[in-house]
């Protein structure tokens, strides 16, 4: 098939998540789309985020911060602390907080899942930092726990798609992971 040049600010779906960080002892929530696992022992987080926002000031003089994850149901308080700055708005009143083991990394209670992190290790980019954190606290709400394990359809997460900048739910079940390939496994040379 032939293939077309599609401008490379493409990318699939990704996870939107609110990052909390305390700024001069105020709670503050930004909208993020670049967050990603980055290794799993001990369990750390990564999130890309822009030098001119307000987040940075706070991760970098806590070196802590947390990721909450807002189910779709909290879309407009969610794009909201993606439209508006900490640095000119005072984002602390929009959700209830809470605070866990760390004392300076604010989480959303509204939110069903809430990960806090400590700083270990800040890459600069060009415009915007990655942070990457150590989860040392996870939390979920009991109502989204099912047999133990949290519950992806009962957190309904939000997915974002850029650059058509459009949020999205989760679909269908596609198959299970580490386990959809095992047949070609057997068969593959030298298997
Ligand atoms: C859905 C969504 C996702 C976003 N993802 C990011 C991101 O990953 N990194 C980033 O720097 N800004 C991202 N932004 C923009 C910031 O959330 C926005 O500029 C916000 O006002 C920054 O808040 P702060 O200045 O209080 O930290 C996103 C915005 C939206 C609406």
């Amino acid at each position: 098939m032939e293939k077309s040049e599609i401008g490379r600010n493409f990318f699939i779906p990704m996870p939107v998540v609110l990052v909390g960080t305390q700024v001069n002892g105020k709670a503050n929530f930004m909208a993020v789309g670049w967050c990603s696992r980055a290794n799993p022992t001990p369990p750390m987080i990564l999130c890309g985020i822009a030098n001119a926002h307000h987040t940075p000031k706070g991760i970098a003089t806590t070196e802590t911060f947390s990721v909450n994850v807002p189910s779709a149901a909290l879309v407009e308080k969610t794009d909201y602390c993606g439209l508006v700055s900490g640095n000119t708005v005072d984002k602390s009143g929009v959700f209830d907080v809470f605070y866990g083991t760390l004392q300076t990394a604010p989480m959303i209670r509204e939110c069903p899942v809430n990960l806090e992190c400590r700083l270990v290790q800040t890459i600069p980019l060009p415009t915007h930092m990655i942070f990457i954190g150590e989860i040392v606290g996870a939390y979920a709400d009991e109502g989204v726990i099912r047999d133990g394990k949290p519950d992806y359809a009962a957190i309904d997460p939000l997915l974002l798609t850029m650059p058509d900048n459009r949020y999205h739910r989760l679909g269908e079940h596609a198959g299970d992971a580490w386990s959809a390939g095992r047949n070609l496994v057997q068969q593959a040379p030298g298997a």
